[in-house]
């Protein structure tokens, strides 16, 4: 299985420190956030990554992680020109994703403390479809929510950051997906901001009962505000898996 790390975007919430590098280069406890995400994915035993990130921040990516080799991965970097949403990041990954492999997605400012090998094994036995990894937060409305249902096992529906939210869980930045999510990005239309969702392209799977979903045991967060950067700061200092 091959993995893709989301590393573009504006990093708007956290400016002025993105003013002069890319979000995920900002250091966490003693290393680069990107480096967090490339160590919970070689432990998993996924080694071969995509990264997408902006154009200014390339060369320090390549300084930072290289080809990959004193990681123990094996990297490749895409180019998002624009930040047009997640999901228009996600669909430059395609060309170097296998036509039928199923693929597992991070996005870069997510960390967390839960080894992927029982989610990545659960996805490899799903037959289709998506699945999300879910945690419960105390202010979802930041968030992508979910509507479960919990017999099946399944997402109903995911509404992102909503005024009321359906649920106490957050959808994480952890998706993995077959292969017919470029089908689905292809179909979804820009958001009123302008971007292409990930959500929209989630609940195309939920609409069609194929989005499954794990919640997230250990301790999960964004670090895409300063409250959420100094958190994971803390908790991660000093420590890489
Ligand atoms: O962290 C989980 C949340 O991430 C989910 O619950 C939401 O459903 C999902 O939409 C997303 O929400 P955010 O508002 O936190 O997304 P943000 O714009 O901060 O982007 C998250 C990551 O995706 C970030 O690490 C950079 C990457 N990204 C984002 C955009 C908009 C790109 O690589 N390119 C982009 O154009």
């Amino acid at each position: 299985m091959k993995a893709v790390i989301l590393a573009g975007g504006t990093g708007t919430r956290l400016k002025p420190l993105t003013y002069w590098t890319n979000k995920h280069l900002l250091p966490v406890g003693s290393y680069p956030m990107i480096c967090y995400g490339v160590t919970k994915l070689r432990d998993a035993g996924i080694r071969d990554i995509i990264i997408v990130t902006n154009r200014a921040a390339l060369g320090s990516f390549a300084e930072v992680l290289g080809s990959g080799r004193d990681w123990g991965v094996s990297i490749m970097y895409r180019v998002q020109e624009e930040a047009g949403g997640i999901a228009q990041a996600l669909e430059l990954a395609r060309p170097i994703l296998s036509p039928k492999e199923k693929f597992v997605v991070l996005l870069g400012d997510n960390l967390f403390e839960e080894s992927l090998r029982p989610s990545y094994e659960q996805f490899m036995n799903q037959p289709e479809g998506a699945m999300v990894l879910l945690k419960k937060v105390e202010d979802p409305r930041r968030y992508g929510v979910p509507k479960l249902d919990a017999t099946s096992g399944r997402i109903i529906l995911i509404e992102e950051k909503p005024e009321r939210p359906l649920s106490d869980y957050c959808v994480t930045g952890i998706y993995f997906y077959d292969t017919e999510v470029f089908d689905l990005i292809g179909g979804i239309k820009p958001s009123r901001r302008g971007e292409l969702e990930i959500t929209d392209v989630n609940n195309a799977y939920a609409q069609s009962g194929r989005l499954a979903y794990l919640e997230m045991t250990g301790w999960w967060t964004d670090a895409g505000t300063f409250e959420s950067l100094e958190a994971a700061g803390r908790k991660l200092n000093g420590t890489i898996a």
